[in-house]
């Protein structure tokens, strides 16, 4: 009874959502640079930054129509990220569909690209002086420090001597910091106090280091079935992720698995990077480093939950983030 009731309380948070996100981003001409914009919006995902903004909110008491506007731009700005990243990684899939740039191409997908970041600063417009102000100072922190992660991102890509602390500092930056401003913003929004907001943003950075240890092993080990990206397309990269270094402290996989990620994919055809593909993963298993990563997807699971207990919220609210930290976990896309 109880799950259900918490599984309709969230299915009815999305549909509010997409219904907001609908009446939001109604711009349409020029064609060329809107429809992308439709186009990405409309895959689906996860939806998980602006229903954390919406919960959030809405646990600190705030009227969740309150944080509508803020919750669309989170997923506008996300979605931006995810149409850059994908030029940055050539990237041909998302969501089980074509990335922008592949179905129009390489301006398409940068210009559709920053008019959504400037149609998720527009957002905020119809927030008060003082929410617009705290939102606005959030927000832009939290976009450069995106723009940090992902250069260290690319930069790993050609060096060789990347630590385990470089790779957390970096997916802090690309990933962790988007998830615990979602979850600010509607701290804000429901005019909690500093203190307070510090803590549920400290629970999204624990949160969102888990998830994109999630996302790294799935690129691996997900199934293309469900996936939505291309698996596999972080080996091709030579994304030098979680699962890697911890697979390169075995030194019987070390020599080989390095070889392997000094291989430009540019001077490889099809057959050789899947061939590349399916022998390192045989090496992220039995070098323990697919192990240590759900190890760690674990650690910081945990770590955020305990965080959960600290906020100032009702024990249902604790029982619903938990529960939502937890799903998240088990997913498959
Ligand atoms: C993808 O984010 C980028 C990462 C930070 C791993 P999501 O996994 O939230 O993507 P969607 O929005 O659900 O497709
Ligand atoms: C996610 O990094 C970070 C951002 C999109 C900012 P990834 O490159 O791992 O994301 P996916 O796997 O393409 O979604
Ligand atoms: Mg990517
Ligand atoms: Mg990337
Ligand atoms: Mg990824």
């Amino acid at each position: 009874m109880d799950y259900f009731y918490r599984m309709n309380a969230l299915e009815h948070l999305r549909i509010t959502f997409l219904d907001h996100l609908k009446n939001r981003i109604t711009e349409n001409e020029p064609a060329g640079l809107y429809d992308p914009v439709h186009y990405i919006l409309s895959l689906g995902g996860k939806r998980i930054r602006p229903l954390l903004t919406m919960m959030s909110a809405k646990m600190y008491g705030a009227p969740v129509n309150d944080s509508l506007d803020a919750a669309v731009a989170v997923e506008v700005f996300h979605n931006f990220t995810l149409l850059h990243d994908d030029i940055m990684d050539a990237a041909d899939l998302r969501r089980g569909q074509e990335t922008v740039h592949k179905k129009w191409d390489l301006n398409t997908g940068i210009l559709s690209g920053d008019a959504m970041l400037i149609m998720a600063y527009r957002l905020f417009e119809g927030y008060n002086k003082e929410q617009f102000f705290q939102l606005h100072k959030v927000f832009s922190k939290t976009a450069l420090e995106v723009c940090e992660g992902q250069q260290y991102d690319v930069d790993f890509e050609t060096r060789d001597d990347v630590t385990v602390p470089e790779y957390l500092n970096m997916i802090k930056l690309k990933t962790s910091v988007l998830v615990g401003c979602a979850l600010q913003m509607g701290a804000i929004i429901a005019g909690v106090k500093e203190e307070e907001q510090q803590l549920i943003y400290n629970y999204g950075i624990h949160l969102g280091l888990a998830f994109q240890l999630m996302d790294d092993y799935l690129d691996a080990f997900g199934d293309p079935a469900t996936f939505g990206k291309e698996v596999g397309g972080d080996i091709r990269e030579n994304k030098k992720t979680y699962l890697y270094l911890r697979s390169i402290e075995n030194e019987d996989c070390a020599t080989e698995l390095k070889e392997w990620f000094a291989l430009d994919h540019e001077e490889m055809n099809e057959d050789q990077i899947e061939e590349k593909k399916e022998i390192v993963k045989v090496f992220f298993e039995a070098s323990g480093g697919a192990a240590a990563t759900l190890d760690a997807i674990k650690f910081y699971t945990d770590e955020a939950l305990s965080i959960i207990e600290t906020l100032s919220i009702s024990d249902d609210s604790k029982n619903e983030l938990k529960k939502f930290s937890l799903d998240l976990m088990s997913r498959v896309s």
